[in-house]
């Protein structure tokens, strides 16, 4: 099978918001955006979301196979300030027909590279934990269980849990100090 995973590029925002779309279509329960919501955006948010991936701003990747785009994930920075050195992984998917090849770990090493050299710190993003096939994808990336939110996301009235996981690609440049009374940490006594 021949699938290029590279950068999203100028002009392809229709393209983008198509596969978007048939990922929601595709994986309802893999996502928090529902198919509804992102019909509702409109393609004016994909321009956007395209001239910052190309101005360097965000990241987006997608898979291409035979002119077609079959696969896509995004990183998106957070607002400087504190959480400045913190990025969030959002929008993994692969189509049907061109998984079980690595699309998504290429994907995922290429959202990985373009955030080292962003100078994030920590990459983060969230999976639905019984979603075992994006779990291995992330855990064979480096990411960690960090956390699990039982009720991250609710189905009607169903609670979807998902973990919560992180990358630190910076971890041995921060002195990590620990939280002291006042500011919201555990803090150990005695
Ligand atoms: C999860 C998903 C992105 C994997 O895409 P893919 O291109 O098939 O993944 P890759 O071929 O790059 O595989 C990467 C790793 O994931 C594992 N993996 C992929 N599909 C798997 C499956 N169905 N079951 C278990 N592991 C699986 C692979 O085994 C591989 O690890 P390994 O080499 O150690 O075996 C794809 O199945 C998908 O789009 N699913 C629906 C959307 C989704 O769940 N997105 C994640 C949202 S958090």
């Amino acid at each position: 099978m021949d699938v290029v995973v590279r950068p999203v590029r100028a002009g392809e925002a229709a393209a983008l918001r198509a596969v978007r779309l048939r990922a929601l279509a595709d994986a309802p329960e893999a996502f928090g955006e529902t198919l509804e919501h992102s019909r509702a955006r409109g393609p004016a948010s994909y321009e956007e979301l395209v001239a910052d991936a190309v101005a360097g701003r965000a990241f987006v990747g997608v898979a291409e196979l035979a002119g077609e785009l079959v696969g896509m994930t995004g990183v998106r920075r957070h607002d400087p300030g504190k959480f400045g050195h913190r990025a969030m992984v959002w929008g993994v998917w692969v189509a049907p027909e061109a998984r079980g090849v690595g699309v998504a770990g290429a994907l995922l090493d290429q959202a990985v590279a373009w955030s080292r050299v962003a100078g994030v710190g920590t990459l983060e993003l969230t999976v639905v934990v019984d979603n075992l096939a994006a779990l291995r994808l992330y855990r064979r990336a480096g990411f960690v269980v960090y956390g699990t939110d039982p009720d991250a996301m609710r189905q009607g009235d169903r609670s979807v849990a998902e973990h919560l996981m992180q990358l630190r690609l910076d971890a041995a440049d921060v002195e990590v100090r620990p939280a002291q009374a006042g500011e919201g940490g555990a803090r150990q006594v005695g």
